[in-house]
């Protein structure tokens, strides 16, 4: 069982809700969301952000390799948070094969400071990607290591990035085939009094 088994079922907090609001609404502002466009929300929790993109996007498929994540989004859908055609894969990229699905919209919240062999995931998402498809990348800014200090060491939530230098993921993304633009600050996650700013990156495929 990982750690964020054990963390799902009281994961969905006003902090939460409101930073995947805020989530939401700055890929909104960066990508002109359509009705037909399929979601693929790479560790994708309890579906918290993709509740809130739900009514301006098409078919959602949600991935979290977390059993408990994966059960509370599963329960979301049986009860209509989250659209009835929503599915709920288990799929790990930085492990396994890439799916035959392809997606116009990929977003990926929190979670790639928490893998630490990032270039299989990055060309999974190139590939799964259209050839007009965005990819929106949200995470902490780079720092000093504090965010995942204490509790989160005790209760075993690994992380192999202090967040990242947003221009770096983005040469990170140009080696996948991707061209990058960073949006800096658009929500600070607030944690034992200090505020970690998070950046927006959304990436296309270059030509
Ligand atoms: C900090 S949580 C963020 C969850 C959600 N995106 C949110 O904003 O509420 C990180 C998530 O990444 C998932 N995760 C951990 N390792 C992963 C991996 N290798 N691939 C995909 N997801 C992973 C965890 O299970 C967890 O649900």
């Amino acid at each position: 069982m990982s750690s964020f088994d054990d963390k799902a079922a009281t994961w969905d907090d006003e902090a939460k809700i409101e930073r995947a609001r805020a989530v939401a609404d700055a890929i909104a502002g960066a990508v002109p969301l359509e009705p037909s466009m399929r979601l693929f929300e790479y560790g994708a929790g309890t579906g918290l952000v993709a509740e809130q993109l739900a009514s301006r996007v098409g078919p959602i498929t949600l991935a979290d390799p977390s059993a408990g994540m994966r059960e509370v989004a599963s329960e979301k859908v049986a009860a209509g948070s989250l659209p009835a055609t929503t599915r709920v894969w288990g799929t790990d990229l930085a492990t396994e094969g890439v799916p035959e699905d392809r997606f116009e919209l990929i977003v990926t919240v929190m979670t790639l400071h928490h893998i630490a062999d990032l270039p299989p995931v990055l060309a999974a998402f190139a590939e799964m990607l259209t050839d007009e498809g965005h990819l929106c990348i949200v995470d902490l800014e780079a720092e000093d290591g504090s965010f995942h200090a204490d509790t989160d060491h005790d209760s075993g939530v690994g992380h192999a990035h202090d967040g990242f230098e947003p221009d770096q993921l983005a040469a990170r993304l140009a080696d996948a085939g991707f061209t990058t633009g960073v949006e800096r600050s658009i929500h600070h996650v607030t944690k034992d009094g200090r505020a970690y700013p998070l950046f927006l990156a959304v990436s296309v495929k270059q030509p």
